[in-house]
C-alpha cells in the first residue's frame, strides 16, 4: 500500500488539497482532524470542559466513533450511529478538538484507526502528526503551510460561504490560539517530519498548490495522476 502524509497548521489548505489529490491518484482521503473533532463534539455535547482530562478520558470507551465513506467517496464521521459530519465543522468545535487532541490518551485511542486505514488502502492522510507519529514510514511526506494571514483569510471566506458570520479578526485569533496550542503541546506536537517536503502556499492559489502537491507525490512514488 502507498501512503502519503500531509501535515501542517490549520487553514493551510490541507483538507481540500488532500481530497483533490486523492481523486487525482485514485487513493482514499483520510481527514484525521475529523476524528479529534468527533471526540471534541462528544465532550461539547455533554457540556464538559474539554481541557479536563478527568472528564474526557472516562468518556472515550463509551464512544462509538466510525469513519465511513459514502457513495461519492466522501468521508463521513459517525458518533454513536449518528452522522455528525456537519456538526464537527462548527467553529466552536475547533477549539474543543484542539483541546482533546493535546491529551496523549486521546491520541492513542485514535492511532489504530488511522494506521488501519493505511494498511488497507492507498491513502492520502492529513493531520498534524501523520508523517512524524502515525505513519513514520509513509512513502511521501509533505508539510503544507502558509502565513497566518493567508490561512485566516482562506478560513474566513470558507466560513462566510457556509453562512457563519465570524469577523476576520475572530477567525485569525482562533487560528493563532490553535497554532500555539497544536505546536506547543507535549503530545505529538505539530511539526514537519525531518524527511518531509515543506510547501508554503501563501503565494499560490488553489490550483497551483494542488499541482505542486501532485508533482511531489508523482515524483516520490513514480505514480502518474490517474484522473
Ligand atoms: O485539521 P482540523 O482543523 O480539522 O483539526 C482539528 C484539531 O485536531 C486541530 O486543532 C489539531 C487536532 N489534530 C491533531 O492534533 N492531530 C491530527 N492528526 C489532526 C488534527
Amino acid at each position: 500500500m502507498i501512503s502519503v502524509a500531509i501535515d501542517g497548521p490549520s487553514g493551510a489548505g490541507k483538507s481540500t488539497i488532500s481530497r483533490c489529490a486523492a481523486k487525482v491518484f485514485g487513493f482514499i482521503y483520510v481527514d484525521t482532524g475529523a476524528l479529534y473533532r468527533t471526540i471534541g463534539l462528544a465532550a461539547f455535547r455533554r457540556g464538559y470542559d474539554t481541557k479536563d482530562k478527568s472528564l474526557i478520558l472516562p468518556m472515550l470507551p463509551e464512544l462509538n466513533i466510525e469513519l465511513k465513506y459514502n457513495e461519492n467517496g466522501e468521508q463521513r464521521m459517525y458518533l454513536d450511529g449518528e452522522d455528525v459530519s456537519s456538526d464537527i465543522r462548527l467553529p466552536e468545535i475547533s477549539m474543543c478538538a484542539s483541546n482533546v487532541s493535546a491529551m496523549q490518551e486521546v491520541r492513542n485511542f485514535l492511532t489504530d484507526m488511522q494506521r488501519g486505514m493505511a494498511k488497507k488502502y492507498n491513502v492520502i492522510m492529513d493531520g498534524r502528526d501523520i508523517g512524524t507519529v502515525i505513519l513514520p514510514d509513509a512513502d511521501v511526506k509533505i508539510f503544507l503551510t502558509a502565513s497566518l494571514e493567508a490561512r485566516a483569510m482562506r478560513r474566513y471566506k470558507e466560513l462566510l460561504e457556509k453562512g457563519v458570520n465570524d469577523s476576520f479578526e475572530e477567525v485569525m485569533e482562533d487560528m493563532k490560539m490553535r497554532d500555539y496550542q497544536d505546536t506547543n503541546r507535549a503530545a505529538a506536537p505539530l511539526a514537519a517530519a525531518v524527511d518531509a517536503v515543506t510547501l508554503d502556499t501563501s503565494d499560490y492559489d488553489f490550483d497551483e498548490s494542488l499541482r505542486r502537491v501532485c508533482g511531489i507525490i508523482s515524483e516520490k512514488t513514480g505514480i502518474k495522476a490517474a484522473n
